[in-house]
């Protein structure tokens, strides 16, 4: 039997790159899934994959951000498809830059979109998953792990993530609620996120880091293989499947006594 059969998860930014592996494998696993995203036609991309896979999807729109979205979010998963005993906050942003050159507008709108719907997200499972119990997967980063010249904001939600994990973990466990909560930490993981936020990361970087990276045609996109190549032992950008496969792992009881616990998948890059 698969091992996630009878389960019902709901994975956040999942038209596209980790999200989107992370549903496609936990549905392979037997999970019914909820994909959510603000990319709407993406979402229902992945639902179709999964249901032409043979799986049980349904897709829906959400910003992770929207408080009141989140309830709305529990009722639609427990009409469709059942009560979610998964949750992966996965949806994030990252926008770079100099600190001394950062606004506080893209302050406020990076921690919005990493760390406020993280809380949201977490909340609202715990509340669902209560008495039924669950496990909640939150995506940080190795960026939430150590520092990076030009991602202050990134690295500061990412640490936020990593650290608010661990507090509902042993708040969980000590309230004797069967929910489990764990933060996943990807390395240089080849997904559209280089190609379309990562903005300002180069800026004010030595000519020759900023070669090293190897800016791709087009302003402002970076090759993830390039990076990966610089700064990552194995030599390659991760797959998002390598990603899902922790995720479905931490998602399934194979993993029941592990909670509050940050889990690395970079290739040895923090080795
Ligand atoms: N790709 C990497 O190298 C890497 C490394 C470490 C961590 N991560 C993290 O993994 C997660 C997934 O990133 P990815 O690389 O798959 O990026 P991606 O850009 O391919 O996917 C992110 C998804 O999140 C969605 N999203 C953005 N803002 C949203 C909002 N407010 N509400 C709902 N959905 C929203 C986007 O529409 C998109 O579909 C992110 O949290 C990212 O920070 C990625």
């Amino acid at each position: 039997m698969a091992s996630l059969e009878g389960r019902v998860a709901i994975v956040t930014g999942a038209a596209s790159g980790i999200g989107r592996a992370a549903a496609v494998s936990l549905a392979a696993e037997g999970a019914s899934v909820l994909a959510t995203d603000l990319d709407e036609a993406g979402a229902k991309d992945t639902a179709t994959l999964i249901t032409g896979s043979g799986g049980t999807a349904h897709a829906a729109v959400q910003d992770v951000t929207d408080e009141a979205r989140w309830d709305a979010i529990m009722g639609l998963c427990r009409t469709e498809l059942g009560a979610a005993s998964i949750l992966v906050n996965n949806a994030g942003i990252a926008i770079g830059g100099a600190i001394m050159e950062f606004s506080l507008a893209d302050w406020k709108k990076q921690m919005s979109v990493n760390l406020d719907s993280v809380f949201l997200g977490t909340r609202a499972a715990m509340r669902e998953m209560q008495k039924t119990g669950g496990s909640i997967i939150n995506i940080s980063s190795v960026a939430g792990l150590r520092g990076s010249a030009n991602l202050g904001a990134y690295c500061a939600s990412k640490g936020g993530v990593r650290l608010f994990t661990k507090a509902a973990a042993v708040e969980c466990a000590r309230l004797g609620l069967p929910i489990r909560v764990n933060s996943v930490h990807p390395g240089i993981i080849d997904t559209p996120i280089w190609q379309k936020s990562i903005t300002g990361m180069m800026d004010g970087l030595p000519a020759e880091q900023v070669e090293a990276m190897q800016l791709q045609a087009g302003a402002n996109a970076i090759s993830a293989e390039a990076i990966a190549l610089a700064s990552t032992p194995m030599g390659r950008a991760g797959r998002p499947d390598e990603v899902a496969n922790l995720i479905v792992f931490l998602a399934s009881d194979a993993s029941s006594y592990i909670t509050g616990q940050e889990h690395v998948v970079d290739g040895a890059m923090m080795a």
